[in-house]
């Protein structure tokens, strides 16, 4: 296994969710953290403390990745990056009434896939020069199994993040980077309550084989494995409880 310690890592959309665990738990492993965000300084500020005070490296780095300018500039500011974790996403739930269906397409796939095409070009071209890098892009089981009305614009964007990695990974193989998929199913982040009450939750847990949503942790155990496994490449980890083979 390779170590990580020291490597700078990326987390995009890591003021929240599971893009915080997984940002904490690199830094856990000694990589220097960088913790990416939008809209949400306070929230991004209280995952840096949090890092900080269990003695982790950690900067925060506001910054819209559907911007091509604002994510170019980010790369450079940050000089060095080794890892680079695309798991920014627009939260399907922010959808307001007066929002077109094109329009919402259009928002989704400018986060979470444009956001993670412009991010990983602009890694990418760092990495090669190093000799070494990883890409992990976050997706999910909603990229395969047939999306309810209201999502397909966000299964769309998920199952576009296979075609990144693939992509990537053919690419970054002659210069030592790998890219790989993380596609969880229901993740149980702190802001499960907003969208889901109880009942909801317990009837979407009842779906699924293991019968409950996924803790952040064992999501960021599935994300550090092709960290630190250099011989995994253009794989998709599907760590979902049984949903993707569940009829
Ligand atoms: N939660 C689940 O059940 C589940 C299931 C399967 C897959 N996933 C995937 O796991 C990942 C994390 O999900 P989550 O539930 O933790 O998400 P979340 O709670 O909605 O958090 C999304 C994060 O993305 C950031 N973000 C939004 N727009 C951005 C932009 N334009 N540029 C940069 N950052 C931006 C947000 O920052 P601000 O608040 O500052 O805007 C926030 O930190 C996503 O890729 C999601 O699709 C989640």
């Amino acid at each position: 296994m390779d170590s990580i310690e020291g490597k700078v890592a990326l987390v995009t959309g890591a003021s929240q969710g599971l893009g915080r665990v997984i940002a904490q738990e690199l830094a856990k492993l000694g990589c220097r953290v960088v913790v990416n965000y939008a809209n949400n300084t306070a929230n991004a500020e209280q995952v840096k403390r949090e890092i900080e005070t269990a003695g982790g490296d950690v900067r925060i780095v506001r910054c819209d990745v559907g911007d091509e300018a604002a994510v170019n500039e980010m790369f450079r500011e940050l000089g060095p990056v080794d890892i680079l974790v695309n798991n920014a996403r627009l939260d399907p739930w922010l959808r307001t009434a007066d929002m077109s269906e094109g329009e919402w397409f259009d928002r989704v796939m400018r986060v979470n896939l444009k956001g993670a095409f412009l991010a990983s070009l602009a890694f990418f071209e760092r990495a090669k020069a190093r000799g070494w890098g990883r890409i992990v892009n976050i997706a999910s089981v909603r990229s395969f199994r047939p999306a309810e009305m209201s999502m397909i614009a966000y299964g769309v964007s998920k199952l576009g993040m296979h075609a990144l990695t693939r992509a990537f990974a053919d690419n970054g193989a002659p210069y030592g980077i790998t890219a790989n998929t993380v596609a969880p199913g229901m993740v149980v982040t702190e802001n499960i309550g907003k969208r889901l009450t109880p009942e909801k939750y317990a009837e979407e847990s009842a779906a699924i084989p293991l019968g409950r949503g996924a803790t952040c942790g064992e999501i960021a155990d599935a994300v550090i494995f092709p960290l630190r496994n250099g011989y995994v490449t253009g794989e998709t980890i599907n760590i979902n409880g049984g949903m993707y083979y569940a009829p």
